[in-house]
């Protein structure tokens, strides 16, 4: 197993030292250049090139295809450390010593058990929903068990803030940014009252988050075995969080290939920039609304097929293709009527995903041996790629996403497509709960402006007089 376990390590390290080569070495450690709000950048429509905040978290850069994660190469990250390890990380900065991470994995290990969240969730029919809308669900009844937010004294009180003067600036103005409102909150703003829990104080509350991570985990496994029949399973103590992923998920302790393969996709997809669902996470927490909605508008962002939802789509088009002789003339069909294809391309990629780079040879590696349905797909989803980059042409910048091969590494896994989305959402919700207590820290309610296409000075026609048809 051990020998296996290498073997995996070398994968990463190969895609690591094809990928340097061909996109050149991240550069070393340097202080970032001074900054200063306002600041001047082209926006495009859907923001598009807007800049909306400053972050340590995360560096994405498009053109090189690098993912750093607080100063770390992806790279190294999926080949040495491990999904606990690299949630610790985002959310507090620095890698975390033995100590550090043994109490961080108490913490998920307890609140991995959820089990009135489960209670009031299996009394809605989950059988019937789509996954990601059970989990968004889910998130709504942790808040319910974890969090005074519907009490009085879980509110943010807007008097603590240093200015509580919010959306003021008349469209005409230029943004003031920082220099005019900074919302720095003081944490642990409400008491423990006498004879309750002390849990979530506020939105910015680190312990939340470790709930979140934890629990967005137990939720998605119990919505699987929901969905199949099944009674939900619950987590065992000792497992890492991969580990008891695929544990709750299916009963059976995973084996530490299995383990070690599911601990690195997520580890990829933990965070990824001002991506739409971490956007969507940050909108909804500056308005201090707290976390469990901020999760909540995550999962929702992350399931539409144009982001997360991909991985699904991906598997299911390369079944439709119906085998490899049909690839070029699926791809070619694609292009002509101009039709995406789903898990290529990328707002900020346009050099391959490093994401992808990882994936596709984790991918090749699990389907090695294997005869049955994977292998074909796997197959299916490189003629796919040679065909698209030949087609369109390397200048065209359309390369495979981090969607293209995560969904192969998860069937190899046993994982119903169905979950793909929501594995992706366990993983991200590292990113969104460290991203958002990253902004609360210089809180400013999200507010950009549409442009006024309409038309002014119509005359009000009572409805009596409204009448279209002639
Ligand atoms: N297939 C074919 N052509 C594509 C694709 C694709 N997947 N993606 C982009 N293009 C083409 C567009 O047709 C367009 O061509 P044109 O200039 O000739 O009109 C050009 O590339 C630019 O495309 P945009 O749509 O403007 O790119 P944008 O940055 O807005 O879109 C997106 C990015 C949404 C991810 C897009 O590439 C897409 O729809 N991909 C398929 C869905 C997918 O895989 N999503 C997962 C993304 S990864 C993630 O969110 C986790």
């Amino acid at each position: 197993m051990k020998e296996k376990l290498n073997e995996i390590k070398e994968v990463i390290l190969e895609a690591a030292r094809k990928a340097r080569q061909e996109t050149g070495d991240i550069p070393a450690p340097q202080d970032p250049e001074p900054f200063t709000w306002p600041i001047n950048c082209t926006v495009g429509p859907g923001l598009e090139g807007a800049i909306a905040s400053e972050s340590k978290i995360g560096y994405v850069n498009g053109s090189k295809g690098w993912l750093v994660y607080r100063g770390y190469d992806i790279f190294d990250l999926c080949a040495y450390s491990t999904f606990e390890e690299v949630s610790y990380l985002l959310l507090h900065g620095h890698l975390p010593t033995t100590n550090e991470l043994n109490e961080f994995k108490g913490k998920l290990a307890k609140y991995r058990i959820l089990n009135k969240t489960l209670r009031i969730v299996m009394s809605f029919p989950v059988e019937e929903m789509n996954p990601m809308a059970a989990l968004r669900l889910g998130t709504n009844m942790m808040r319910q068990e974890y969090s005074y937010m519907d009490k009085e004294v879980g509110r943010p009180k807007l008097d603590d803030a240093i200015s509580s003067d919010e959306d003021s600036i008349p469209m005409e103005t230029t943004p003031m940014g920082y220099a005019n409102a900074i919302y720095e909150f003081k944490t642990n703003l409400c008491k423990n009252p006498i004879g309750m829990r002390k849990t979530l104080w506020d939105a910015s509350n680190t312990e939340a988050c470790y709930q979140l991570i934890a629990g967005v985990s137990t939720l998605t496994s119990a919505i699987v075995r929901l969905k199949n029949g099944h009674m939900p399973i619950e987590p065992l103590p000792g497992l890492s969080h991969a580990a008891n992923l695929l544990y709750m998920m299916t009963g059976h302790v995973p084996d530490p290939v299995e383990e070690r393969i599911m601990d690195i996709a997520l580890i990829l997809h933990a965070d990824h920039g001002m991506n739409a669902s971490t956007f969507a996470s940050l909108v909804v927490a500056s308005t201090l609304s707290d976390i469990y909605f901020s999760v909540g508008a995550g999962i929702a962002a992350l399931n539409g097929p144009l982001h997360g939802g991909a991985n699904e789509q991906v598997v299911h088009s390369l079944l439709d293709i119906g085998g490899l002789d049909n690839v070029k003339a699926w791809v070619k069909n694609k292009i002509e009527n101009k039709q995406k294809i789903v898990g290529f391309g990328h707002r900020v990629y346009k050099a391959y995903d490093p994401r992808a780079r990882i994936l596709g040879p984790l991918a090749e590696y699990l389907v090695g041996g294997r005869s049955d349905c994977m292998q074909v797909i796997y197959q299916t989803a490189k003629r796919v790629e040679e065909e698209v980059l030949e087609q369109f042409g390397r200048e065209k910048k359309i390369f495979p996403n981090v969607d293209f091969y995560s969904g192969i590494v998860y069937g190899c896994l046993g994982i119903p497509v169905e979950l793909y989305t929501p594995i992706f959402a366990v993983s991200r919700v590292s990113g969104w709960t460290a991203r958002v207590i990253e902004y609360l820290q210089k809180n400013r309610i999200f507010r950009p402006r549409a442009i006024y296409t309409g038309e002014f000075n119509k005359e009000y026609v009572p409805i009596e007089q409204r009448n279209r048809d002639v």
